[in-house]
């Protein structure tokens, strides 16, 4: 969908002209992120939270090549190389805090920007395709963060790569040779160290890429909307710039504010103490556990503890990819023709359900794996994967829906009369 007058486009300046008609890159910003790409008026400030991943994104990428220039990844020197960031370079702990505490605030925003897709239905027709590239890059940024968490070689950095890779050894028969594959020896050691330094380096620019062509699917249909209902009319919908480019900068102004103050004032909240003890393959931390963003996977995984025909063990990785793997069906579990959870009030109590019963696995994946947390962590497993093979088909069956509004533009303006096109917006007449 473009606005009418999109290819229209003349750059008014003359600079901006030559490069047009040479290389097209200002037509192809202006079209994607500029006064060309029409957008529902009535976007609320969860549609932020994409362009806030991106700008976490960015950050990573940035504050992580200047770390590499002062990392060592060797077994003997990974630790104190960190220490020397932190000590020795200049602003290097503000480059490491940044760099870590960075990574907790991507998924923070990525887990916002998930949830908002799964309450108004952005997963739906015809946005299937941006909702499967958004997983795929879920899958790479976990296997980053993961890999990045070994490099400091603590305590946790090691004991986690063992756990993690120890997972694969579960499964019968090729599961140890896997394990030692992924590790280059039979536990973590210097060939572990290099490959996942060099894979921690490559993935964030696979993910890149996946971004380009998820922004790419997404500007084909055009960006979803807190309705649900599509764009009907040009009245519908206002240019992405100058107002989504305002509205997004509060955004990222507020989000940088919240990353600031935890840079300055709690920049190892979020982290692990032991993580600062250097890595010991003697010496088994009394309580493994995984950075919190992934304690709902890791709750799923210790949740299975007996062996019915495969390991308990086997279940659990079984259950915890599938916990994921789960949602790539999503677009057809949920059948409703309704998008936008504000007209489904059935499904947007099972939704609230849903967020809650995460929020417990988190919980649990956070604590040692004792009663009682094993057995609500088994509760909470079985609702996890019966909202999505259970209750979302029958939900979308038997739901009877609120009325939607005819169109955007009548939900925003209560039925007062829609402008036509803002004004100034236009680009400049052809000379
Ligand atoms: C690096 C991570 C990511 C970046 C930079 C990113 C970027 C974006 C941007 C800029 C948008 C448009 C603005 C918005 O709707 O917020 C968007 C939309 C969307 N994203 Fe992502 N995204 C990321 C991860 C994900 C993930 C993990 C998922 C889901 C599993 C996902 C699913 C979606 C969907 C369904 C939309 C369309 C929403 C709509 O228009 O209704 N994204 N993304």
């Amino acid at each position: 969908m473009s606005f009418p007058w999109a290819d229209e486009y003349r750059p008014n300046n003359g600079f901006m002209r030559w490069m047009d008609e040479r290389l097209p890159l200002p037509r192809l910003v202006w079209n994607s992120v500029g006064g060309g790409y029409p957008v529902p008026r009535n976007l609320n400030h969860f549609w932020n939270f994409g362009v806030l991943a991106g700008i976490a994104l960015t950050i990573q990428i940035v504050t992580g090549i200047i770390l590499a220039m002062h990392y060592a990844p060797t077994a003997g020197g990974a630790f104190e190389s960190v220490e020397h960031i932190m000590r020795n370079v200049n602003q290097g702990w503000l480059l490491r805090y940044a760099h870590a505490n960075g990574a907790s605030f991507f998924f923070i925003v990525t887990y916002i920007h998930i949830f908002r897709g799964l309450y108004y239905g952005s997963y739906k027709a015809p946005r299937e395709m941006v909702w499967l590239l958004g997983l795929v890059i879920f899958l790479l940024m976990m296997a980053t963060a993961f890999m990045g968490y070994v490099l400091p070689w603590g305590q946790m950095s090691y004991w986690g790569a063992q756990v993690i890779t120890g997972l694969f050894a579960a499964i019968p028969v090729v599961g140890e040779p896997i394990q030692q594959w992924l590790l280059g020896g039979f536990a973590p050691d210097q060939a572990s160290l290099n490959r996942f330094f060099s894979l921690h380096y490559l993935l964030p620019f696979v993910i890149a890429g996946v971004v380009v062509l998820h922004i790419w699917a997404l500007h084909i249909p055009g960006s979803g909307n807190p309705t649900g209902v599509d764009v009907k009319s040009p009245q519908d919908t206002i240019p992405f710039h100058p107002y989504y480019t305002a509205k997004d900068g509060f955004g990222v102004g507020l989000f940088l504010i919240a990353l600031a103050l935890v840079l300055f004032f709690a920049p190892n909240f979020l982290g692990h103490a032991d993580n600062y003890i250097p890595a010991n393959p003697l010496s088994t931390p009394a309580h493994i556990v995984p950075e919190w963003y992934f304690w709902p996977f890791y709750a799923i995984l210790r949740a299975f503890t007996v062996d019915f025909i495969l390991p308990a063990k086997l279940w659990g990785v079984i259950a915890m990819f599938a916990s994921i793997i789960i949602l790539f069906f999503l677009p057809w579990l949920d059948r409703s023709p309704v998008r936008s959870g504000s007209y489904r009030p059935l499904f947007r109590m099972f939704f609230i359900i849903l967020c809650v019963d995460v929020l417990i696995l988190g919980w649990c994946g956070g604590l040692p794996a004792e009663e009682p947390f094993v057995m609500i962590s088994q509760a909470a497993t079985i609702y996890y994967f019966a909202h999505f093979l259970i209750i979302l088909p029958i939900v979308s069956a038997i739901e009877k829906p609120l009325p939607l509004p005819n169109s955007i533009s009548e939900s925003v303006l209560h039925g007062e009369k829609a402008e036509a096109a803002p004004v100034g917006v236009q680009p400049a007449p052809a000379e």
